[in-house]
């Protein structure tokens, strides 16, 4: 189970962003510096940087406002500790460098890289045994009237052979592919119908395993403008932000608008 079980979840996926690490350490400064500003522990943020820079930046956030209320997150791990694949790094090793959490099937690597429901399969499987929290990326592709087959065969294909604890300890978020910011045409996604997804998925799970996911994230085109309706919504348990985490003006807005909840 991860730390963040009652609180609303933001996490910034910077994917292959900002270019350098300076401006890494610029937006967690200037996160910290607001998590200063409040009286108390009040957010649950998972911040998912470039590989090249997830070292810096877990010792960074083990440092001051951040320590207690940041954790590092992978975006990608290998299938397997053992097995010799060049390019890989397997989750043994994001461990040894402070990750605790890691995004799996995010839908840019299912669909622009060809990652199929059985490798990320495998990759849930290998978060699971290296004692990470995976975040979970399910979504359609396109909002026609197959989605919801779509996402049930989703779910089944990805979480397939987990026992139920193991499905207790993922985080789940919902990632309508035609809602991403970088989808040529992306338009925002309702709360409502994000719920109605969610309930799909959920309801899927339960149907196989009695138990569900531990949380239930929505992503896709999430600003400072739409953040605080899916975070208003009960059952949307936080946010996965992808542009918008690099901008941090962006980005502190919508941590305040967490902190109103
Ligand atoms: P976006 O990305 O917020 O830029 O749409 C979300 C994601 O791809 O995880």
């Amino acid at each position: 189970m991860n730390d963040f079980a009652d609180k609303k979840i933001i996490v910034a996926n910077w994917k292959n962003h900002p270019d350098t690490l300076a401006k890494a350490e610029q937006i967690l400064d200037s996160v910290d510096e607001y998590l200063g500003s409040l009286n108390e522990k009040e957010l649950s943020l998972v911040f998912c940087p470039p590989l090249t820079f997830i070292e810096k930046i877990g010792k960074i956030l083990n440092t001051s406002h951040l320590k207690h209320q940041a954790e590092l997150g992978a975006q990608d791990l290998s299938i397997d500790n053992e097995a010799t694949l060049t390019g890989e790094v397997p989750g043994s090793m994001l461990r040894m460098l402070g990750v605790r959490y890691v995004i799996v099937g995010h839908s840019e690597r299912r669909w622009k890289l060809g990652e199929s429901d059985e490798v990320v399969n495998k990759k849930l499987k290998a978060a699971l045994r290296n004692e990470l929290v995976p975040i979970v990326c399910i979504g359609e592709r396109t909002r026609d009237e197959n989605f919801k087959d779509f996402l049930k065969e989703q779910v089944l294909n990805t979480f397939a052979g987990l026992s139920a604890e193991e499905v207790t300890r993922c985080i789940i978020a919902y990632e309508p592919v035609w809602a991403i910011s970088t989808t040529p045409g992306a338009r925002l996604d309702t709360p409502e119908s994000a719920l109605e997804s969610i309930k799909i998925i959920k309801d899927t799970l339960s149907d196989h395993y009695l138990l569900m996911a531990s949380s239930y994230l929505y992503g896709g085109s999430i600003t400072s403008v739409s953040a605080r309706d899916f975070l208003e919504s009960e059952g949307i348990g936080g946010v996965l932000v992808g542009g918008a985490s690099v901008n941090k003006g962006e980005f502190i807005k919508i941590l305040s608008i967490a902190v109103q909840l």
